[in-house]
């Protein structure tokens, strides 16, 4: 098999990474902020032990090949989910690069030293889901499909643009709690990815246990900042409420551009993977809700099993670049 585009595209994956480290030039530097000082607030000074070496990997996919119509496994309703998901990777997790720099560089900075390892690793990471999502949208693209998330997602950063940092790493924060937990899921779940391509399942499941790796870079920034317990939680019950609706719409608008809306059995499938014995909401729920809870952290979230074993039993699908 010719390997050429995959060197080329993991190249292009950490040469992003590196952009990303070195643009910034807007980040409120050397204010320390302690904002609302609501229960649990209390300021930490660095990122959580695990996190502060964070691997930044090569994977061996090539998407250039394109994939079929209904990739997973011909369901209609987990195709278009898991592609209205995709949609809305590449500028939500540009979003989360930017947050993360702004939120470090209003540390003091004596502090902000013990946040370099972390940024670094959290900055590789997401550039590298960023370059092969947007190859993975790319195809869709091609496939006749219409990318509206990535607008609405891209309105509310300009609209937001003034806030403090401490909202926008608020923000990262409680996404990246629904990416993890929606990785667990995909770790646990094997019917989630059942009938993938093996290409497509790998490039899921990677996706999945560096979002479980770094899940607690933009929660424990947070707290360095002083945000309080109280802004965290409003801002995960907006950012929740807003990830259901969005999620849905740009599903149903992928089902409907594919001519699968009026097919009873796409909506078997979504209520099966939605509703069903180890779906979605079994799955996610209580997970998700915890994040509500005053005091919660993400390492309380137990997956390092799971990931542990996967990423041994792949170790032939990815190179260590970075880390
Ligand atoms: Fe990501
Ligand atoms: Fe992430």
């Amino acid at each position: 098999m010719n390997r050429l585009p995959v060197v080329a595209e993991a190249r292009a994956g950490t040469s992003a990474a590196k952009d990303a480290l070195a643009a910034d030039g807007d980040a409120d530097s050397g204010v320390r902020v302690r904002l609302d000082g609501g229960i649990g607030a209390e300021p930490d000074a660095g990122p959580a032990r695990g996190a502060a070496r964070l691997p930044v990997r090569r994977l061996r996919v090539d998407l250039a090949r394109g994939f079929p119509r209904l990739w997973c496994g011909g369901d209609a309703f987990r195709t278009h989910f898991m592609n209205a998901l995709s949609m809305s990777f590449p500028v939500g997790e540009q979003f989360f690069i930017d947050s993360v720099k702004k939120g470090v560089a209003t540390l003091a900075p004596g502090q902000q030293a013990c946040w370099d390892e972390a940024l670094r690793g959290f900055v590789g990471q997401e550039a590298t889901h960023r370059f092969l999502h947007a190859q993975f949208n790319a195809e869709l693209e091609r496939q006749g499909l219409e990318n509206h998330w990535q607008h609405w997602v891209a309105w509310r950063i300009e609209r937001g643009r003034d806030m403090h940092p401490v909202n926008h790493v608020a923000v990262t924060a409680a996404y990246e709690h629904f990416t993890a937990v929606l990785a667990t899921g995909l770790l646990r779940q094997a019917s989630w990815l059942r009938g993938a391509p093996p290409e497509l399942a790998l490039l899921w499941r990677w996706h999945a246990v560096e979002e479980s790796e770094h899940k607690t870079v933009a929660f424990d920034l947070y707290r360095a900042m002083g945000g309080s317990e109280r802004r965290r939680i409003l801002w995960f019950a907006y950012i929740g409420l807003q990830f259901f609706v969005e999620s849905g719409l740009q599903t149903a608008i992928n089902l409907w551009r594919a001519g699968l809306w009026w097919r009873p059995r796409t909506w078997w499938g979504g209520a099966r993977f939605l509703l069903g014995r180890g779906g979605v909401w079994r799955a996610c729920a209580l997970p998700l809700l915890r994040y509500l809870r005053p005091g919660f952290h993400p390492a309380q979230l137990a997956d390092a099993a799971e990931m542990a074993q996967w990423l041994e039993s792949q170790r032939a699908a990815y190179t260590i670049v970075a880390g």
